[in-house]
């Protein structure tokens, strides 16, 4: 969470800080602030509370502040509140607390990240005569390293390299020192960095389309390195503080792909690119008539000494393992676990050492998918990651890379990764079944025609969506909603029910339908919202039992099929219909009106549907 930007070059640095922080303000938005300079005079730093457009308004969209040098943050709290004085940037003096100045300090700098052991850091650093403005850890690392700095009398690679050894935790951190003016120094480690250059200008980010229109041409600094970086030059250096090389890299996502191209949310953008971004996944794992995991890496011998598999993941992308579990263990008949990432680090969970572990991740940074990825390496498990941005931690540090061609996703509420992800996991279940002899090559060319549909029936989704505008309009106040369904439609509700609540505030949960009479029953009364996912033809019936008894406690019944089943409009007081699909394959097309149902009930209650209170997009922390 918290994004970084960085520049130096010939123009003037805060008006270009500012349109990268607009880039990145999904990932956290309760503060934001930048530092300048102009040659070799001080830093001047401004920072505000809320959204980027008060940092904008109070640096006249950058214009008040001169300098072609500067550093930016935009902030999502972990130590310390949303306030203005724990904003970032930070500085080694006595006061970053105020609305702007310029700053006597000797060291300044923005972090994204945590530093775990700063308590301890911060009482060694009051014994040496520093003071605290701020409960940021972010304050403890800039004083650190000024005090290494000048401790040792050392360069300021020098002095960053001895703070790495001592801070525990995850950080991209830029520095400035006064000392050097025109320079910025970065480190790296388990938090998102790139740095691009073009002619005579360096940028710095936490993420692609925050650079995407300046440059398209990166450098991925990798973990517990650090990089000194002037005007169109990056010269990277190891924690011994000797320079190693790095290739430049060229990134394929285009402009227009991290705008807004008309439509009123990136949400609503997003969720109209999954026909293209579902095709394009589909095709890149597609070749001469069957599935080819060749550029993933994984050969038919590596699938046939697989016991199993183990998916890990956090949020939708842990939903996405839910769903496939269904489809790999009918498929593939092979047994299959779906883990929480942040539970699996920290459980010592008994798998196999033949498991194929299997990451998913939108962003491949978030903190507890990565840390899970290297607990099932240290265990001696291989690896593979569905990720969706290229040359990120988990895709670097995984066995073999799938990835998904959603493009960059700015909605802090995936619809189009999430997609991507699913039709990769399919596409694993073919693979998987027909190299373990489960699934002929006519089935799973079957299969095939059915998966190259789906972009097509998503079309068809979207084309009727009005009807989901006008329902959601009717129940924008509605004060539960209960998704249910069994097996994969249950995995789908999981997805339909996250929706629901991170854009729209309204409290829901989601219900293997046979489960809710358990104790959940108990809690839908006259008016309780009671969404039914039916797409599993032979499991139909039994959750449309498990509705009526919802109906009969007062529920207003939703019903989520395909076209066909019309007599569930004896039952259900409104019905969505998708196109018909293979069963396996059903949940690409009903997750696609609960996004729209999601979106719209958020629009009608003017919420801020892009970014939702307290949510971050790429959860860098854990
Ligand atoms: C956040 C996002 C979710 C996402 C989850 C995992 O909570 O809001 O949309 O599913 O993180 O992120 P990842 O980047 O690993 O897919």
């Amino acid at each position: 969470m918290c994004g970084i930007v960085g520049f130096v070059g010939k123009h003037q640095a805060a008006p270009i800080l500012l349109e990268g922080l607009s880039k990145l303000e999904y990932r956290g938005y309760d503060s934001a602030g930048i530092a300048v300079r102009d040659g070799d005079k001080k830093a001047e730093v401004v920072k505000a509370t809320g959204r980027l457009k008060n940092l904008e308004e109070k640096t006249d969209d950058g214009k008040a502040v001169v300098g072609s040098c500067g550093i930016g943050h935009t902030r999502w709290a972990t130590h310390g509140g949303p306030s203005q004085t724990n904003a970032h940037p930070h500085v080694s003096g006595n006061c970053s607390g105020s609305a702007s100045g310029t700053v006597e300090s000797d060291v300044v700098g923005v972090h994204n990240g945590i530093i775990e052991n700063y308590q301890e850091l911060k009482e060694k650093l009051l014994k040496h005569g520093y003071e605290f403005y701020s409960e940021t850890d972010t304050e403890v690392a800039i004083k650190l390293i000024d005090y290494y700095y000048k401790k040792y009398k050392v360069g300021p690679i020098d002095a960053i390299a001895k703070t790495m050894v001592r801070v525990r935790g995850s950080y991209a951190l830029e520095v400035m020192f006064a000392d050097y003016p025109n320079e910025i120094y970065v480190a790296r480690k388990d938090s998102p960095m790139i740095i691009g250059v073009t002619d005579g200008e360096t940028f710095i980010a936490s993420d692609v389309p925050a650079i995407l229109n300046r440059t398209k041409n990166v450098y991925y600094i990798g973990n517990n390195e650090m990089a000194r970086l002037v005007a169109g030059q990056a010269e990277f250096y190891d924690l011994n503080g000797d320079q190693i090389e790095k290739e430049l890299v060229e990134i394929k996502f285009d402009v227009e792909s991290a705008e807004k191209g008309g439509y009123e949310h990136f949400m609503m953008k997003e969720i109209h690119e999954q026909p293209k971004v579902v095709r394009d996944t589909f095709n890149s794992l597609y070749k001469n008539g069957t599935v080819d995991l060749s550029e993933v890496g994984l050969t038919e011998e590596d699938i046939k000494g697989f016991s199993g598999v183990c998916f890990v993941a956090c949020g939708s992308a842990w939903h996405v393992g839910m769903a496939a579990a269904y489809v790999i263990e009918d498929l593939a008949k092979m047994p299959v676990r779906v883990e929480l990432a942040s539970e699996f680090r920290y459980r010592k969970p008994v798998i196999d050492k033949n498991m194929l572990v299997v990451v998913i991740s939108q962003s491949g940074e978030t903190a507890d998918s990565l840390a899970a990825l290297r607990e099932a390496k240290a265990r001696g498990n291989k690896v593979l990651a569905i990720v969706n941005v290229v040359g990120s931690s988990i895709a670097r540090e995984a066995d073999y890379v799938l990835y998904t061609l959603a493009g960059p996703e700015i909605s802090v509420a995936t619809t189009k990764a999430y997609s991507c992800q699913l039709m990769a996991t399919y596409m694993l279940a073919l693979e998987l079944g027909v190299v373990r002899g489960e699934l002929s090559q006519e089935k799973c060319a079957e299969y095939l025609s059915e998966l190259e549909q789906i972009p097509e029936c998503i079309e068809k989704i979207l084309d009727d969506k009005e009807r989901l505008q006008w329902f959601a309009a009717k129940f924008a106040n509605v004060k539960d909603v209960f998704f249910i369904g069994r097996g994969i439609d249950y995995a789908i509700s999981l997805e339909g029910s996250l929706k629901m609540k991170e854009i729209s505030y309204i409290h829901s949960e989601a219900y293997a339908a046979g489960e809710l009479k358990h104790g959940t029953i108990s809690l839908i009364e006259d008016g309780t919202l009671v969404i039914g996912v039916l797409g599993q033809d032979d499991l139909y019936e039994k959750t449309i039992s498990n509705m009526v008894e919802c109906k009969a406690r007062g529920a207003y019944l939703m019903g989520l099929t395909a076209y066909g089943h019309y007599e569930i409009e004896d039952t259900a007081d409104f019905v969505s219909y998708i196109p018909k699909m293979d069963g396996h394959f059903i949940g690409s097309l009903l997750v696609i009106p609960l996004q729209l149902l999601g979106y719209y009930i958020s629009v009608a209650r003017g919420l801020d549907v892009d970014k939702p209170r307290n949510l971050a997009k790429s959860v860098t922390v854990e």
